[in-house]
């Protein structure tokens, strides 16, 4: 088994030197609507997939909602005093498709654009570029009473959407996320049901991942159209896969899971074709696709957003199964049981910029969940968080130095907040929350970044890595 990491490619670990930040990079932090927003019953907002789910016994750690959340729905003027105080470039959000058309087409709820609107105007003026995302799962529950992402008609509901958000937001965003995680969309809340809408079927995770990649093509049509200046890409969950052993059988393992993962959403975004050993292995199960489908899925993207937290070490199961993943003894993980292995980014970004040459690379997602607690005098310490940071920001520096087109990267996340099925048990938030009375407490992480950041904007002093 291989070590968690080897000293020569962990830059935190060894020597300090200046990293190769380009002009213009953006430090971020990255969120999410269903995720921290609350306020779930205000000002015409529609149900959603998650609203749903939650309230349906057994599908979310103790019952937990997204009823209030972190209430960023009020108190985002107070979060971006905070975000000015960490002095991020960029604020990462998404957008709920409830809030805008509550019955997921046709009649428009001004209130939620005028929310947005508040927020993108709100973040302009603290001088923090707003990074829309404009799908991260909060699928209006009409839609999915029609079918969901199963059905294509849904898809055609995306580009209406997506066309009401960028006539209202367009002349004031510079990027545009058009989908977060279509792996985890398709296969958690289709294939597992480990998340809403909590369906099991492969059929319907390939139809809802088919649907989901051709509702992004549509939504980047729109962009092209109404906002021709600003940027458009999307957003992949990304893990490097290793085998567990040098045998043939465990590489073909991992050869595999990285198809089910990674090349099943990549190839046809950059080859205009899904992998042919994976359509093989799905059989009957394939996805619709009709005519044409594919060359506009292909169509170019200016940037592939990258959430990477962890690697996977996967073998072959003998009895024939899928397979399986090991885990490492030893290995440091995370909360969430997911190994700390900074170099895994670095692979996944030198792989990326190699096998599919993306015009440019964000490191959209990336941070851990400890079993934070507040100290005596209040304060809270992460000093394991800190490390996690420090580390995985090296490994991006370092697919810089390597030539991946890296311009930026954003920590998940700001705050402590609602982590889908685990409710609010993990806590990857760099600001603590205290739920009770939603008093948000900086942690030592969000003061390791806010100096890490302010020494990459001096510029004639860059920061070096582990400096602060
Ligand atoms: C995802 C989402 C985030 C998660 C984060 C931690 O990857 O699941 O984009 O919403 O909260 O990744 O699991």
């Amino acid at each position: 088994m291989s070590a968690p990491s080897s000293p020569s490619t962990d830059v935190a670990a060894g020597h300090r030197r200046a990293p190769s930040v380009p002009p213009g990079f953006i430090w971020g932090v990255a969120t999410a609507s269903f995720q921290i927003e609350g306020a779930a019953q205000e000002d015409g907002r529609g149900e959603s997939i998650w609203d749903r789910f939650c309230a349906t016994p057994g599908k979310v750690w103790n019952g937990h909602d997204g009823s209030v959340a972190c209430d960023f729905y009020h108190r985002y003027p107070a979060d971006i005093a905070l975000q000015r105080e960490l002095g991020i470039d960029a604020f990462r959000f998404s957008i709920a498709w409830p809030r805008i058309l509550p019955k997921g087409r046709g009649r428009v709820n001004m209130a939620g654009l005028d929310f947005y609107d508040r927020l993108v105007d709100e973040l302009l003026a603290s001088g923090i570029e707003p990074f829309p995302t404009l799908y991260h799962w909060d699928l209006p529950q009409v839609l999915e009473d029609e079918g969901g992402w199963t059905a294509r008609a849904t898809a055609e509901a995306f580009a209406e959407y997506t066309e009401v958000v960028v006539g209202r937001l367009g002349d004031r965003i510079h990027h545009w996320v058009t989908h977060n995680e279509p792996w985890c969309v398709a296969w958690e809340g289709y294939g597992s049901g480990r998340h809403a809408p909590g369906r099991t079927s492969q059929r319907d995770a390939l139809a809802a991942a088919h649907h989901l990649l051709l509702s992004h093509a549509f939504a980047v049509e729109v962009i092209r159209r109404d906002a021709p200046q600003a940027q458009v890409g999307i957003v992949l969950n990304i893990d490097h896969v290793d085998p567990a052993s040098a045998s043939d059988a465990d590489h073909a393992a991992a050869r595999y899971v990285d198809g089910f993962l990674n090349r099943w959403f990549l190839d046809p975004l950059f080859r205009g074709a899904y992998p042919a050993d994976m359509v093989e292995h799905y059989g009957t199960d394939a996805p619709p696709v009709e005519a044409g489908d594919l060359e506009l899925i292909a169509r170019p993207i200016d940037f592939l957003g990258v959430n990477n937290y962890k690697r996977q070490i996967v073998r072959e199961d003998p009895n024939g199964g899928p397979p399986a993943p090991v885990y490492v003894d030893g290995a440091r993980h995370t909360e969430k049981g997911w190994e700390v292995y900074p170099d895994g980014l670095y692979q996944v970004l030198v792989r990326l910029h190699r096998d599919y040459s993306p015009r440019a690379l964000y490191v959209t997602e990336n941070g851990a969940a400890f079993g934070d607690v507040r100290q005596h005098d209040g304060s809270v310490r992460d000093p394991e968080r800190c490390a996690y940071l420090e580390r995985y920001i090296g490994a991006t520096l370092r697919a810089i130095d390597a030539g991946a087109p890296l311009k930026g990267y954003f920590v998940w996340s700001l705050l402590d907040n609602f982590e889908w099925a685990d409710g609010y048990s993990k806590r990857f938030g760099i600001v603590y929350v205290d739920y009770p009375t939603l008093e948000r407490i900086p942690k030592a992480s969000f003061f390791w970044y806010r100096d890490f950041i302010s020494a990459q904007h001096r510029p004639a002093h860059p920061g070096s890595i582990g400096s602060s």
